[in-house]
């Protein structure tokens, strides 16, 4: 027998339309699927629609109008986790899955996340929820003064496509998530800049920044930390297809002569 609901969601283009709807109906309950299938229908993340998406077996809180965490960002998360921070910053944090991820991981972390847009951040709250974790409403300019200097870990997933590529995005990216969760400028590393040149005056002598990037991309992004006195290298995994920069700010830099930068 046809199922309906699959060749509705295979009819919108939804390549995994068995499980889509599968994981539909167990989220509705019975209640409310038809609020949900008309949602996906129309091009909303399948993950938005449900409230949540699964990383490493973690479910995260995410809604309407936030970026949905993808799975190339556990090399963050990864590299973040084997630095074992005392004290981590996730910066444009949106629902913070790196945040989460190492508090999960590292019991005893103090975790800070900040993103300018109020709608993830309220989700971020509910993330960190359970753990020593704060949200803040900015970029660097609303953490805590006392972190200067005293950052193991600063992790950015910043935006990063360059303006004129966003246009060639899938719609449930383009149409469904916020520009300003996507656009990174020009060359697409206008926030990586800022991230980098900020950095050394709240890092530790020793800690690490860590920014997601992409292949062509990261050239740019490591000599950006480069050019802030950071020593930065390449990362790459084949299986996340993902890259990243971890770019450690070397031992001998001290707060001070890091704020002169
Ligand atoms: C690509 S999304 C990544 C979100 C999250 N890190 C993740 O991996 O799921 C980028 C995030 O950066 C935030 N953002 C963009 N520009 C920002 C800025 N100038 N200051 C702080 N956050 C910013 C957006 O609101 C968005 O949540």
């Amino acid at each position: 027998m046809t199922d309906l609901l699959v060749a509705r969601l295979r009819a919108a283009g939804c390549v995994f339309a068995e499980d889509e709807a599968a994981l539909l109906r167990a989220e509705a309950g019975g209640v409310r699927l038809e609020d949900l299938v008309v949602r996906r229908v129309a091009g909303e993340p399948l993950e938005s629609v449900l409230g949540w998406v699964e990383l490493d077996g973690m479910r995260l809180r995410v809604g309407p109008g936030c970026f949905v965490p993808r799975r190339r960002t556990l090399l963050l998360a990864r590299a973040a986790i084997a630095a074992s921070p005392s004290t981590l910053v996730e910066l444009c944090c949106g629902v913070a899955p790196v945040a989460a991820l190492v508090a999960r991981a590292r019991p005893g972390v103090r975790v800070h996340a900040s993103d300018l847009d109020p709608v993830p951040l309220e989700l971020a709250r509910a993330n960190l929820a359970g753990h020593d974790g704060a949200v803040h409403r900015d970029l660097f300019a609303a953490l805590p003064p006392s972190l200067r200097g005293q950052i193991d870990v600063l992790a950015a997933n910043a935006p990063y496509v360059p303006t004129e590529q966003i246009a060639m995005m899938p719609p449930e990216a383009r149409v469904h998530e916020p520009a300003h969760a996507l656009d990174g400028g020009r060359d697409g590393l206008d926030l990586h800049r800022r991230v980098a040149a900020e950095a050394p005056r709240w890092l530790r002598p020793g800690g690490v920044l860590l920014i997601e990037t992409s292949v062509r991309q990261a050239p740019g992004t490591a000599a950006t930390c480069a050019a802030a006195g950071l020593d930065p290298e390449i990362l790459r995994d084949e299986e996340l297809d993902a890259t990243a920069v971890r770019a450690v700010l070397p031992a001998g830099a001290s707060p001070e002569t890091a704020a002169t930068r």
